[in-house]
Order: structure tokens, then sequence, then C-alpha cells
């Protein structure tokens, strides 16, 4: 029989969105937090450059949102940004209450500056933000006795009935049983899919596993199409997925080709700080057409002892690979790095399903439109985990659930062929890369889309044959999302912000969401 455990509130994930969920929802609540990998690990913990809030007096707020609608090229929502953009110097707050200390000069905030922001206004514990902010987070979670933690246990699917969520199937990775959560309400807080993408600066754990789950239970999905690509990760054959943070440009740093030549000015007059989507693609197109492996940033202008108290977490990586960035150039190049739709959420985080709430890189609440301004997610994730507890914390808990049927695990045997599961993971991966990257064209969307279909017939007679696997979990899940993401694409007939599409290079004057 499966095992079934029962609570007020099941939270998938345990990113900053997760975490800062739980603690804010009422202590009379039972809580549920599950991670599929350690509790840490997820895109949260790497978040390198900070947190974006007026946080000084020669910055306002209607500037902040005057910023992240432009720079998501009016597609945002200008209410939910809003509310994110003023709801920030209390998020900040917050997390100073949970024990993070962000970096002062003085008795003022240290505040840095990324692409599209027009003051500084990112708040930030050196380079490591999210690694300060999740432990902090973490140690508060392991204070709470209504929080009970759960690590290495992936969620497979929801158990919806009538358009209702009561939880989710997920399997116990120790044991390899799939045990039921039953919640009066599901929250996931799962993370992005850049994983569909072969090369990312994200860490394992996106692959996309919420958006997919949620749309197999007819969760409305929006904007996949809008992958963001940082443009600056470590080109090095043994750095994996290692991101130099845009904050490097926000202090000065420039980017030249491998011939010593600045190009970033005949983009954009902003230059380095140009929106990413304008930095990523003009990288990819020197890259291309002058044939370079790599472009190269370059801080050697700053000395030793202030890269060493700023940066110190980029000084020390790139160190470990004999680049002295006080001296050397750093190689770079692009890499998905952000996923801007996700699951339509409203003010409070609620899905189109009741009971099931999305928050976090997830969830499309509106606030990045068809590019994220930096330093937006960290925000975002703690403004609507905020929202979405008190929408919770009002209401009274008592649904009554159905019965779910058992996990069935009759008809499956150990797998002989788990080269199969691995393969088409790479694959999934390149196709993606290659057909569905910085810059589109509808020949090669269409191909991705045939070659896809075949993998998601051949990946569900897989999953109907062989007993389970996190691996098997994630690549259904990997399969589903790259397929909305190119649907999404496919769809959209104009070229905006992060989606470029040479066959339709305008951008055209309506505004409009592609919903899935
Ligand atoms: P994550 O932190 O990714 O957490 C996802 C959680 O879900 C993990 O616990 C994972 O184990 C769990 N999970 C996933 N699937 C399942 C499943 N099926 N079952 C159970 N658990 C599951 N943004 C900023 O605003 N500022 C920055 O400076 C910044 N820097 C960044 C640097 C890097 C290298 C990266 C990768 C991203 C950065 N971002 C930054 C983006 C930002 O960090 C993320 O968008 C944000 O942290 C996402 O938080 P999250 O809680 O939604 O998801
Ligand atoms: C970075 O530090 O460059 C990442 C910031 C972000 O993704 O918001």
């Amino acid at each position: 029989m499966t095992t079934q455990h029962h609570f007020d509130v099941l939270i998938i994930g345990t990113g900053s969105a997760g975490l800062m969920n739980a603690l804010q929802l009422s202590d009379n609540l039972s809580v549920a937090l599950i991670a599929k990998d350690k509790i840490l690990e997820g895109s949260s913990y790497y978040a390198q450059g900070g947190i974006s809030a007026v946080l000084d007096e020669k910055d306002d707020f209607e500037s902040h949102i005057a910023d992240t609608l432009s720079t998501g090229v009016d597609l945002g929502n200008e209410t939910a940004v809003r509310f994110m953009v003023e709801q920030a110097p209390s998020a900040i707050q917050a997390l100073e209450k949970s024990g993070v200390v962000f970096t002062h000069k003085g008795s003022q905030y240290h505040l840095t500056t990324e692409g599209g922001h027009s003051n500084r206004r990112v708040a930030h514990v050196a380079d490591k933000t999210g690694q300060s902010i999740q432990t902090n987070l973490l140690a508060n979670v392991r204070n709470k006795t209504n929080i009970t933690l759960f690590e290495g246990f992936i969620a497979i699917d929801l158990l919806t009935k009538n358009n209702q969520c009561y939880g989710a199937y997920v399997l116990n990775k120790s044991t390899n049983n799939v045990e039921s959560f039953i919640a009066h309400k599901t929250i996931i807080a799962t993370g992005g899919a850049s994983k569909v993408y072969l090369y990312t600066s994200n860490p394992d754990t996106s692959t996309g596993d919420g958006i997919a789950m949620a749309y197999r239970s007819g969760g409305r999905i929006i904007n996949m199409e809008f992958t963001q690509f940082h443009p600056t990760c470590l080109y090095h054959p043994h750095a994996k997925s290692f991101l130099i943070s845009e904050s490097l440009r926000g202090e000065g740093a420039k980017l030249i080709l491998p011939t010593g030549e600045a190009f970033m000015h005949k983009y954009d007059k902003r230059g380095e700080l140009a929106p990413r989507d304008i930095v990523a693609r003009a990288i990819d197109s020197e890259m291309k057409t002058q044939g370079f492996d790599c472009v190269y940033l370059d801080i050697s202008f700053k000395d030793k002892d202030w890269i060493q108290s700023h940066f110190p977490t980029i000084d020390k990586k790139c160190a470990s690979f004999g680049i002295d960035i006080s001296q050397d150039l750093i190689p770079v190049v692009p890499a998905a790095h952000y996923t801007c739709g996700g699951i339509q959420a409203d003010i409070n985080a609620h899905s189109n399903i009741n009971s099931l709430y999305a928050i976090g890189e997830v969830a499309h609440t509106g606030v990045h439109g068809a590019n994220r301004m930096a330093s937006n997610s960290l925000l975002e994730c703690i403004v609507f985990a905020k929202a979405c507890a008190n929408h919770i914390n009002q209401q009274s808990l008592t649904l009554q659930h159905p019965e779910f049927d058992d996990w069935d695990a009759s008809r499956a045997s150990l797998s002989r062929e788990k080269v199969m599961v691995t393969h088409l993971w790479d694959e999934v991966r390149r196709i993606m890369w290659n057909f569905v990257g910085i810059v589109r064209s509808n020949k090669r969307l269409h191909s991705a889309q045939m070659r896809l279909a075949q993998i998601q017939n051949e990946v569900d007679e897989y999953y109907r044959l062989y007993l389970i696997s996190s691996d098997l979990i994630e690549l259904r899940n990997l399969v589903e999302t790259a397929q909305l993401i190119v649907k999404s694409a496919i769809l959209r007939k104009e070229s905006r912000g992060l989606h470029y599409n040479e066959d339709y290079p305008n951008t055209s004057h309506k505004a409009k969401d592609t919903i899935i």
C-alpha cells in the first residue's frame, strides 16, 4: 500500500521561494517541505549579484517600475510589477530579520547595479547573496516545529480531481517507493527549467518539474518562449555552470573580443549595461560572425584588494582555473539562465487550479514580461512567497479529500536500458541549444518540434514499462517543458525581448502573452 502523509500545506521545493513561504505560514499549520536533492541545492544558493529594492533616497518606486517594464519590452503586468516593487523594502527587512547581513558602506547599504537599472538598487552580500539567504532561511525553518523537511523526495505528479489539487505523488529516493502527500494547499516552488539547454548557469535541479506537473494537471502555462541567456558564464573546459556576475559590469567591467576590441557600444548606447537579451545577442552575433569560441570580460583595472572584498567567490573560482581576474581577461560565453514563463499565478500566487499555488521562478506572475531585469528574481521569490502565505493564513482549511488510487507499480520491471535515459536527456538538451537558442528561425523550431514529439513517445513508453527513477522523472519533465518552450516560440509571430526569430524580426505594436 502507498504510504500516505497528511499535512495542511505541501511545499514542493526549498529554494528561497519555498523556504520563505514556509516561514511565513501560521505556526498552527502543519507544513511539509520537500526537496528532490540536498535542501540547499537549487538556483537560489548560487545567486551572486543580489536583490533589487529601492533603498537609496535618490531612487524611487516609479523608476524601478519603469525599468522593469521597459526591460520586459512592454509585456509585463504593471499591477504585478508595482506590487513587487512596493513590497521590495519589506522583503529586504524580512531577509534581515532572518539573519541576512547585506554589504554596507558605512551606515548605508552598498548598492550595486546591473543591466536595465537606471539607479543603484541591488542589495547584496558580497557575491554570495544566495548562499547567505539560503543558509539563514534554512536555519530559521529548522527552528519551527510545525515544518517537516523531506530531503531526497522528488514529486512526480500532482493529485488533482475536478480542477482541485490535493497534494502530490512523491518518490522517496532512498527507498525507491512512491508515497502520497495529501494537503489542503499545495505550493509549487520547484524553480526554473534552464537544464533543458546544453549549456546553463543553473544547477542540476532546474529541470522544469513544476511546470510539467502543473501542465499535465490542466495548469495554465504562459510565455515559455522567453528563456533568458545570461551573457557571461565562465568559458573553461572544467568549469561546470559557473556564472560571472553581471555586477562586474555594474562596477565597470568591459566586454572585449579576442582581438582586444570593445564591441557593446555598436549594439546599444547603454553598452555593457544594456538589458541581458541585448548583450547576450550581441555576444552571440560576434562569436558566430567572427568564429570566436568566447569573448572576454575585463575587470583588471580594479586592484586585487577591491576585487577580493567585492567578488571573493568569483575571484577564488577563477583562480582555481589559473585566471587572476585582477590581471587576466575572463573568458565568457552566454548560457541559459532563467525561465521567464511558467505557471500562471495571480497576485496571491494562486494558479487556475483550486488550492494550487506557484511561487518563485516556476511561476508566471507577469513581473518579468519578455525579459527579466537582473536581481528581480530573488525579489519576486520573496514577495510572492509572502503574499501566498498571507492568502493561505486567512483561510480556514477544512476541505475533505477524495480517495486516490495507490501508485501502480505492478507492470514495472527494472530497466536494463538505462543508456536510453542518458541518451535522450542529452539529445533534448542539444536540440534545444542548437535549434531553440538565442536566435531562432521557423525551420529550426519546426525541426525541434518534430524530434521532441518522437522523444516524448519514447519516454512515455519507457515510463509505462519500467520502474520509476529520479532520472526518468526529470527526463519526462524535461521533454515536456522543452515542447512547451518550442510550442510557445512557434506561436509568437514576432521578435520581442528574449525571443528573437529571424523570420519575424520586428516587434508588433500590441504586446500579447502566449498562453498554453
Ligand atoms: P530554486 O532556488 O531553484 O529551488 C528549487 C527547489 O525545488 C530546489 O529545492 C529543488 O530541489 C526543488 N525541486 C525541483 N523539482 C522538484 C521536484 N520534482 N520535487 C521536489 N523538489 C523539487 N536572481 C536574482 O534576483 N539575483 C541574483 O543575483 C541571481 N543570481 C543568480 C546566479 C545563478 C548562478 C543562478 C543560476 C541564478 C541566479 N538568479 C539570480 C536567479 C535566481 O537565483 C533564481 O531565479 C531563484 O533563486 C529561484 O528560486 P526558486 O526558489 O524559485 O527555485
Ligand atoms: C548575476 O549576478 O549576474 C545574476 C543576477 C540575476 O540573474 O538576476
